[in-house]
């Protein structure tokens, strides 16, 4: 298990309870009788009040392990559910959302009925360069409304997509788009970062040279500045921009399991995972958990999801969740300390922001700022925040509850996966006494447990496996084209039970308590990254001979990566090298794969079967005492290793 046992127990020795407050409770969306609803008729219920059917579903779910369906023979369509709906039912003014740019004093307000002609416009631009019901669509873009604007066109159609975060590299993209089959690329000029421009366009062009299947390119125009474009490929959105009239487009009607997108995750291989999510049971998680959860108000709230578009948590609470129940959203381009460390603190003062969503390493940065920051700001338009990414430290809790909720507002430390779609376990504002460090409860209608390695429940205080003992309607519907992956990964650890791939430990009031990954992933950031893609992208240059990759403690990412590699005979250890290497694996991956720290060393700690021996690195990394080196075939390696790691200089740009 990644964490050690010291973790937990001082986790298990926080005393502190937030219960929530009468007027919270009295107001809120979620009543504790949630809890003693039926499985069965809590979800149906979901069905029918969240989302307008074309044709009303006729079962509920299917469980046909590992595989389920939900809400079987139902049709809908998402751009419908999320915007035309909204203006038929004469929301059309409300703001969908409001869009800040990087660049300051660049916005834009979208409402329901502006996102409406944008879609279609969208739509009809799509439809003109062949986009068609199945036609696989990548989108590679930053933080900008066309981005929402492009999946929901998508949707639309009846196109699937799977967006990639536009931090990763040309090779990033081109695997997701070799893997998914896409034929068209959406992207746009550059991206803003921190007062400088990204090259997505060129990158995109980097990665289409490996992705033949790719027809046609779609450019949105954000910074204006020259990029190149390849004649009969590649279109300017602004001049294939279609008609905005919504009967010109009217949206295609889905079944209920037709994909809606992938989104690729690493696991324990160098290969991501397109974890597939399907229309109908996705959008019900979605909408119903962002509904409760976060105690969404449409008329009154402005949620604020700070998190990119191109992960899970801005595809389920940027995007379709909070559109689906015709919430206002800010859309927010930038980071969080441009061009000053108040950015987002200016940000919410400006649009009233009442619920905001983040990570605990952004709330780890903005501690290591001062509070002084936030101060500067009237954030008592705030009256719920919340968590997600990675187990959020008491300390980080406290400081977020205390300096941005006013010492007032409850929290939601929510725990879910790309592969879940919606959270899963997680405290109920107005219902749940929270705890700083624990997600709490399972969500109503959700069977989660913890396993030992036998596979028995682990009672009271035991640490072990999260496991979900029964399926959901936002679950994943397997790994793209995987399916020996997709029941290796996660159904064959036990019986019938789904294996997250997390520890955790339920306390004595039934509250679960997070504790890390149990397997070779790890948690940068919140990003999830396996160690043997980074190893991969090392022993790809040309210069190494075998690389080992663990992660240890960050005060601000969480984890971060530390990497050991040899080099081949005819290369020189040297500051030089070791630049060279981080910047490649930025290359082959992005730059939040890049290794915090590198130690150049003759061997590799290894077991006589010759396999690495992660969990010593792990030890050296963090300068533990290490633990049984029985196994180990060279001992001599890793007293060798420790010297080397304390001359190494980190370096942590
Ligand atoms: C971790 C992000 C503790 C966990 C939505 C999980 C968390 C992985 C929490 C999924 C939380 C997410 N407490 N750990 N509240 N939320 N995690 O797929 O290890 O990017 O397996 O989805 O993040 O990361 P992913």
């Amino acid at each position: 298990m990644a964490t050690t046992g010291q973790n937990i127990d001082t986790l298990f020795l926080e005393e502190r309870r937030y219960p929530p407050s009468a007027e919270f409770a009295a107001q809120a969306n979620a009543q504790p009788s949630i809890y003693e609803e039926d499985f069965e008729a809590f979800w149906a219920r979901e069905g029918t009040e969240r989302v307008s059917w074309f044709e009303p579903f006729t079962k509920l779910y299917e469980w046909e392990l590992p595989y389920a369906k939900w809400y079987l023979g139902g049709k809908l369509n998402v751009s419908y559910n999320c915007v035309d709906r909204h203006v038929e039912a004469g929301l059309g003014t409300r703001v969908a959302y409001h869009w800040e740019g990087e660049p300051e004093g660049d916005r834009r307000e979208i409402t329901y009925a502006d996102l409406q002609k944008e879609v279609v416009a969208f739509a009809n631009a799509l439809k003109e360069l062949g986009v068609k019901k199945g036609t696989a669509v990548a989108i590679y873009m930053g933080m900008i409304p066309e981005l929402p604007i492009a999946m929901l066109a998508c949707t639309r159609l009846g196109a699937p997509h799977t967006v990639v975060f536009g931090g990763f590299s040309a090779d990033s993209l081109s695997g997701r788009v070799n893997d998914m089959g896409c034929e068209v690329v959406i992207t746009q000029d550059e991206a803003w970062r921190r007062g400088t421009t990204v090259a997505l366009k060129k990158i995109a062009d980097e990665a289409m040279k490996d992705s033949p299947g790719i027809k046609k390119c779609l450019v949105v125009r954000r910074t204006g500045n020259e990029v190149p474009m390849t004649e009969g490929r590649d279109h300017w959105y602004h001049d294939v921009r279609g008609s905005d009239d919504p009967a010109s487009c009217p949206p295609e009607p889905m079944d209920a399991e037709d994909l809606l997108f992938l989104m690729y995750t690493s696991g324990t291989t160098a290969k991501p995972k397109g974890i597939a999510h399907t229309t109908g049971g996705y959008l019900v998680g979605v909408s119903s958990t962002h509904r409760y959860i976060f105690d969404i108000k449409p008329e009154q709230d402005v949620f604020w999801c700070a998190a990119d578009v191109g992960w899970i948590t801005g595809h389920s609470y940027i995007v379709y969740g909070p559109l689906c129940n015709g919430a206002t959203s800010v859309l927010y381009e930038g980071t969080p300390d441009y061009p000053g460390k108040d950015r987002w603190w200016s940000i919410i003062e400006r649009y009233g922001v009442t619920i905001l969503y983040t990570a605990p390493t952004a709330i780890r940065a903005h501690m290591k700022w001062g509070p002084e920051y936030a101060q500067q700001h009237d954030l008592s338009s705030l009256r719920l925040l919340g968590s997600v990414g990675e187990p959020i430290n008491p300390e980080a809790w406290i400081w977020y509850r205390e300096h941005i909720g006013g010492d007032r507002t409850p929290i939601v430390d929510t725990w879910w996966q790309t592969e879940t779609g919606m959270i899963l376990i997680t405290p109920l504002p107005g219902v749940t006494t929270t705890k700083p460090g624990s997600a709490t409860k399972p969500f109503p209608g959700v069977d989660a447990g913890v396993f030992d390695e036998r596979g028995n429940e682990v009672g009271p205080g035991g640490g072990g496996y999260l496991v979900l003992k029964r399926p959901w309607p936002a679950m994943l519907r397997g790994i793209f084209g995987d399916d020996a992956r997709y029941r290796e990964t996660y159904w064959s650890k036990y019986d019938n039970v789904y294996l997250a791939g997390d520890g955790a430990r339920i306390d004595q009031d039934g509250d679960f308590w997070l504790l890390g990954r149990v397997d070779d992933v790890m948690n940068i950031s919140g990003h999830r990254i396996s160690t043997i893609e980074v190893e991969s992208a090392l022993v790809d240059h040309p210069d190494v001979a075998e690389a080992a990759v663990c992660s240890r403690k960050d005060a601000t990412t969480g984890e971060a990566i530390v990497a050991y590699v040899t080099l081949k005979g005819s290369a020189e250890p040297s500051t030089a090298k070791l630049a060279e290497l981080r910047d490649h694996v930025a290359k082959k991956i992005g730059a939040i794969a890049k290794p915090a720290n590198i130690v150049f060393t003759p061997e590799l700690p290894k077991t006589r079967s010759g396999k690495i021996m992660r969990r010593l690195l792990r030890d050296v990394a963090e300068n533990r005492p290490l633990g049984d080196t029985t196994t180990l075939a060279d001992a001599a390696v890793v007293s060798e290793i420790q010297s080397r790691a304390e001359s190494e200089s980190s370096d942590d740009s």
